[in-house]
């Protein structure tokens, strides 16, 4: 249904409405029958202007003076229609003539005269001679039509064959009409044994033969009558302001057409009856009001399907499912407090492009500023199918289930538009990714800062794994996906891909997901993906930030395009100080580095069981940054030295304490970091 259409008919039919003035004089009847009757036409005593007395009998309203049926009053057109009698002639077989109507109408002494702009004076026959004689007998004017055959004449159009018609004069107030014939119709009897003759509204006769015999049948024919008020020009009434027609406030004047008089008329934008005081009324503020009206349907219909609208996207956009999977894991669920469309819109100055933070292949990141002065982050997410809409879901529950320092916060999201959009807590310094690799910001960071920067992924990720009220694997670990606050505190984000893990699972089976460089060997071969996948990719982040190498690069040669293999090589040839990054090698001590590349070597093990967990991961992260801030505690520089050069670490050998967060290494050289950690 278009509801514009329906809008604009309902819009006509109120402005067609009739607006709501008086037609008569106080205390008048105003109609007779069906017909309004408007001053200055009234019925009974002082009801009327002189002359424009209407006689109601049986509801039928006539001209007061003479037989004139009234069917129409035009008070804005100046025009009034009236029955009229038609003449006629008929003949039978022989030629005598059988009946005969010649009829007389006037108008004198009334303020009427026949219509010359409506009227046309016709006759019809084939043997029809009709005239029209005024009153006074000044002219006759007329026209002639014969025919001897039927299949002459044309139908639809009143043009000389069968049917004649002529124009009037104006100021014609009186007339009779006279039929004759040339043969008496003897030649045409057969077809048309009757002439007709009247003067009647122009169009009223669609003429055709059919008209010969239907002509018979009718008694009136309607005339339209120019009626004017007295017999002076609008200036020279006006002199007399008792006697001037025109009483309304805003009304105006108008010399008649037909002969000598004025008519009144209601000023633009005003409608009613300019003979009445206060006849003329503001059809303008009606039509304002009318205006108003529509524009307040329009805008509620609309408001009413932007609901409509933002409830389907709702819908489309997993928020049953959402609801759904909220209070199924009741309790453990934050409420994600859910923004509106319009909320978002002003927060982002309507996705105004200079708001862009970044983009990417799940979505486009704006900057929101909410009405509370709070700077947010909002994702809106570039959804194609509903696997997608999955994973937006999933990253909503997922988030909302976390409270954790290096986790970026989720403060909620908005389904009411075509794609859903994610409200986040606004991370100011960008990736660390952009810190690590990018031009200009290379070498940024201190040894300090990395090694905070890893424990606190490590911290986090650690977090998800056991501590969160459900496990979660995050499955897309990688250095673009880590956030920096002003403080260069380090954020995770991105739980597109992450997952739930139901408890007494060990291991999700899934289509393979992640990032290049980042992506578990194990979990690319048997497609399985345990807490030990997010380990991997956090040795491929910790090794990024020992060398300030991308985990892919195409500048390096073949065998070295892939960071972690091209880190183990190095590390295996006891080359390892070749490939870490010079401001790494000036802050930090050898056996410090070495730990670490250690570490990240076992997080890169091939095998899922031979890597750390990541608490374990996080707590030796921890303990090599206190004693990285604290190096006296270490006071064999020169054996840790000696032995990282000459490394053997081509068997990582890892031994886990079965339900017990210790960590036993058995490894070639004995580091004090881990007695620190005991
Ligand atoms: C008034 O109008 C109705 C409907 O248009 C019609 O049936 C009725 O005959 C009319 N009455 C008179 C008196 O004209
Ligand atoms: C009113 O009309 C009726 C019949 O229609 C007629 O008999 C009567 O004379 C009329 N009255 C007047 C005053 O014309
Ligand atoms: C009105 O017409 C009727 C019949 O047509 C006629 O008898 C009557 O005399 C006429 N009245 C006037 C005043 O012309
Ligand atoms: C008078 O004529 C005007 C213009 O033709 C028309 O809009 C209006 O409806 C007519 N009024 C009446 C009462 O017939
Ligand atoms: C006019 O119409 C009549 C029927 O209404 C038909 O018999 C006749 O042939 C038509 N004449 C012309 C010239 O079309
Ligand atoms: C026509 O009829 C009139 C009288 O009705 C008669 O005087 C006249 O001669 C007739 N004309 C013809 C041509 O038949
Ligand atoms: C004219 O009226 C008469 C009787 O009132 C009827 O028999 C005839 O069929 C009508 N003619 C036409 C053409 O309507
Ligand atoms: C104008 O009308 C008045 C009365 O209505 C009349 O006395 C006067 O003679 C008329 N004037 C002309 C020029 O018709
Ligand atoms: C003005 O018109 C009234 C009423 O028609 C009339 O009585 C009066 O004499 C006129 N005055 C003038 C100055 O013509
Ligand atoms: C009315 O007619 C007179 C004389 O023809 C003319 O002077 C005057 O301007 C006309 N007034 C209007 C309002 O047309
Ligand atoms: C990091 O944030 C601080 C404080 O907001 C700012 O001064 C600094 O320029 C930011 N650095 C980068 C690289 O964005
Ligand atoms: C950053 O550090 C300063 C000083 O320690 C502190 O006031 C501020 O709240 C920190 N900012 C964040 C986002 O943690």
């Amino acid at each position: 249904m278009d509801w514009a259409a329906a809008l604009l008919q309902l819009a006509s039919l109120l402005a067609a409405a009739p607006i709501a003035t008086p037609d008569a004089l106080p205390g008048c009847p105003a109609k007779c029958g069906n017909l309004t009757i408007p001053y200055p036409f009234g019925i009974g005593e002082d009801c009327f202007r002189e002359g424009f007395d209407v006689r109601c009998n049986d509801s039928v309203p006539y001209l007061s003076s003479g037989n004139i049926t009234v069917v129409n009053i035009n008070l804005t057109e100046g025009h009034l229609r009236v029955k009229q009698y038609m003449a006629y002639d008929c003949y039978s077989e022989d030629g005598k003539n059988n009946d005969y109507n010649n009829p007389f109408i006037y108008l004198y002494g009334l303020p009427y005269k026949f219509s010359d702009s409506r009227n046309k004076f016709m006759a019809i026959g084939c043997d029809t001679v009709g005239f029209l004689r005024d009153g006074e007998s000044r002219f006759k004017t007329g026209c002639l039509s014969t025919c001897n055959s039927i299949s002459y004449i044309p139908n639809g159009t009143c043009a000389g064959i069968g049917c004649c018609q002529t124009p009037i004069p104006k100021d014609l107030r009186a007339f009779n009409v006279i039929i004759d014939s040339y043969h008496n119709h003897t030649n045409c009897w057969d077809f048309n044994p009757c002439s007709y003759g009247f003067l009647a509204d122009d169009g009223w006769l669609n003429f055709s033969v059919s008209s010969f015999s239907d002509l018979r049948n009718v008694t009136y024919v309607p005339v339209t009558l120019d009626w004017a008020i007295g017999n002076q020009t609008c200036e020279e009434a006006r002199t007399n302001s008792t006697a001037f027609a025109c009483k309304a406030k805003y009304s105006g004047c108008l010399n008649s057409t037909n002969g000598p008089g004025y008519r009144c008329n209601c000023l633009e934008g005003f409608e009613g009856n300019p003979y009445i005081e206060d006849g003329c009324r503001g059809g303008a503020f009606c039509l304002v009001f009318l205006i108003l009206l529509c524009s307040w349907l329009y805008w509620m219909i609309k408001k009413k399907r932007l609901v409509e609208l933002k409830e389907k996207f709702f819908r489309k956009n997993g928020g049953l499912l959402l609801r759904q999977q909220a209070s199924s894991l009741e309790g453990s669920a934050r409420v994600t407090r859910m923004f509106t469309m319009e909320e978002l819109e002003m927060a982002t100055d309507n996705y105004k492009e200079s708001r862009i933070l970044g983009q990417g292949g799940a979505g486009t990141v704006y900057k929101g500023i909410l009405p509370d002065q709070t700077v947010v982050a909002i994702k809106k997410s570039k959804i194609v199918n509903d696997d997608e809409i999955e994973q937006f879901i999933n990253e909503v529950v997922v988030l909302s289930h976390i409270s954790h320092r290096n986790v970026v916060k989720l403060l909620g999201c908005c389904l009411e538009t075509r794609v859903p959009l994610l409200v986040y807590e606004f991370v100011p310094n960008g990736t660390l990714s952009h810190h690590i690799h990018d031009e200009g910001r290379r070498a940024s960071l201190s040894l300090e800062s990395r090694l905070r920067i890893a424990a606190e992924i490590a911290g986090a990720l650690a977090y998800l794994h056991s501590a969160a009220s459900i496990p979660i694997i995050h499955r897309d670990v990688k250095s673009s996906n880590v956030l920096l606050d002003d403080n260069y505190t380090a954020k995770v984000a991105d739980f597109g891909v992450s997952r739930l893990v139901p408890f007494g699972r060990k291991c999700l089976t899934s289509l393979v997901r992640g990032t290049f460089g980042y992506l578990d060997p194990e979990y690319f071969l048997t497609a399985q993906f345990t807490d030990k996948s997010d380990v991997y990719s956090f040795g491929v982040i910790l090794v990024e930030l020992l060398t300030g190498e991308k985990p892919v690069a195409s500048t390096r040669s073949v065998e070295c395009r892939n960071l972690a293999m091209h880190f183990q090589s190095c590390l295996k040839d006891g080359r390892l100080f070749s490939i870490l990054e010079d401001r790494v090698v000036d802050e930090g001590s050898p056996e410090l580095l070495g730990a670490v590349a250690e570490l990240a070597k076992r997080c890169l093990s091939l095998m899922g069981e031979e890597r750390p967990t990541m608490k374990e991961v996080a707590m030796e992260l921890e303990g090599l940054r206190r004693f990285h801030q604290h190096p006296w505690i270490g006071d064999n520089e020169e054996e840790g030295e000696h032995l990282l050069k000459g490394a053997e670490c081509s068997n990582p050998s890892v031994m886990l304490g079965e339900g017990d967060s210790s960590v036993h290494v058995i490894q070639p050289f004995d580091m004090k970091p881990f007695d620190i950690m005991r």
